[in-house]
């Protein structure tokens, strides 16, 4: 038996002659209803707007198509004398023109129209490819100096104390004074390797990598309430899953942000902190008590900094959703991400730590 070879892609080639088939079959439906009412004059209006919605949602090709098809159609069916071709005879000639002048200048317009919209998506497509790249790229810049400000500057202020120490012990017969200075210097630098320290843990936290979201989520509440004298309640399974660096990183950003929120701009004294998951997704909640966004008009007047922004480019990257509501009582910051399917147990993913260890 004889078999037809048909290349792969011809199915998607033919789809959108199919839909202009419909849009063209629809048209005349439409112009049949239309009869009673506008009787045999306007034979080609329909087909007119099939022609433009084929071009612009289908292309040149079908919007050609369409235009071919409904000239017969208007002819043979809606121009007097009815059931005869007369398009063109003397008579009708000039709206057959007519007709196929306006549906050329149609399909030129849903072409270009198309082409832009098709520009402009590209266009943005590129933009959230740069965007996504460019915050790729600052969490491994602020993971580089993280790494760096603890391993050299932070080794190197331990070897100071270390040596001041030293120099406190062995030198007895130095005067008072100088005693007194060198453990100013021991307690300067004490402090600088503790500030140096938490530099580099708020750029990039070691216990998210090691221990987890769960961990790294309740060091980080810990440190930020100390600063700010802000109190942070949280709900946070101790035996959450491990959901891949880059959800975790995305939701311990989009904390960071939201506390530093509402450290900066709400006024409130307490925050709740909520994580949650299920086998489909996984969420964090950043509730604060405070003034809220400012309102304008009964709505939020809300002017995303690099803050709101930089979440919902982490978030959208995820395919999850970001989400700000607030009134006079507070503000509740909601991050969403959509959970690869597949098996899952609490917490039976090794961690790094594990792994090393194993
Ligand atoms: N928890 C909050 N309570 C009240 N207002 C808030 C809160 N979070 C955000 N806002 C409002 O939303 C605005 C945008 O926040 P966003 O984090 O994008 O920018 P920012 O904090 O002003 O600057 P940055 O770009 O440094 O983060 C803020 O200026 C503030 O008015
Ligand atoms: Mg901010």
């Amino acid at each position: 038996m004889e078999t037809f070879f048909l290349p792969p892609d011809i199915g998607r080639k033919l789809r959108p002659y199919f839909f202009s088939f419909l849009t063209f079959l629809l048209a005349l439906i439409l112009r049949e209803a239309l009869t009673p009412i506008v009787g045999m004059s306007l034979p080609h209006a329909t087909f007119m707007v099939a022609i433009a919605f084929s071009a612009w949602f289908f292309g040149l090709g079908p919007g050609l198509f369409t235009m071919i098809a409904g000239l017969p159609a208007a002819d043979y069916f809606f121009t007097p004398p009815i059931h005869t071709w007369s398009a063109f005879t003397p008579v009708e000639l000039p709206s057959t023109f007519t007709y196929l002048v306006a549906s050329c200048a149609l399909i030129a317009m849903g072409v270009a129209n198309r082409r832009r919209a098709a520009e402009l998506e590209e266009k943005n497509a590129r933009l959230r490819e740069l965007s996504a790249h460019l915050l790729r790229s600052q969490d491994e810049e602020r993971r580089r100096i993280a790494r760096e400000l603890h391993d050299s500057v932070g080794q190197y202020l331990a070897a100071i104390c270390m040596t001041l120490g030293r120099m406190i012990n062995d030198a007895k017969d130095l005067p008072a004074a100088m005693v007194e200075l060198l453990e100013e210097a021991v307690e300067i630098s004490r402090a600088c390797a503790s500030e140096v320290r938490t530099i580099s843990h708020l750029l990039h936290p070691p216990l998210l990598e090691e221990m987890g979201l769960s961990s790294a989520v309740r060091s980080y509440a810990e440190g930020f309430a100390t600063r700010s004298a802000i109190q942070v309640q949280l709900d946070v399974p101790n035996d959450l899953h491990r959901f891949g660096t880059n959800i975790e990183l995305a939701l311990f950003r989009v904390l960071q942000e939201s506390l530093t929120n509402v450290h900066r701009h709400s006024g409130s004294k307490i925050a709740r902190v909520t994580i949650g998951a299920d086998a489909h997704q996984v969420w964090l909640e950043v509730r604060d008590r405070g003034k809220g966004i400012p309102q304008k008009e009964g709505r939020p007047a809300f002017r995303p900094g690099v803050g709101t922004s930089g979440m919902q480019e982490r978030i959208k990257e995820l395919a999850g959703t970001l989400e700000f509501s607030s009134d006079q009582t507070g503000t509740l910051v909601k991050a969403v991400i959509p959970l690869p399917a597949g098996p899952r147990s609490a917490n039976t993913e090794p961690t790094v730590a594990q792994r090393r260890v194993s």
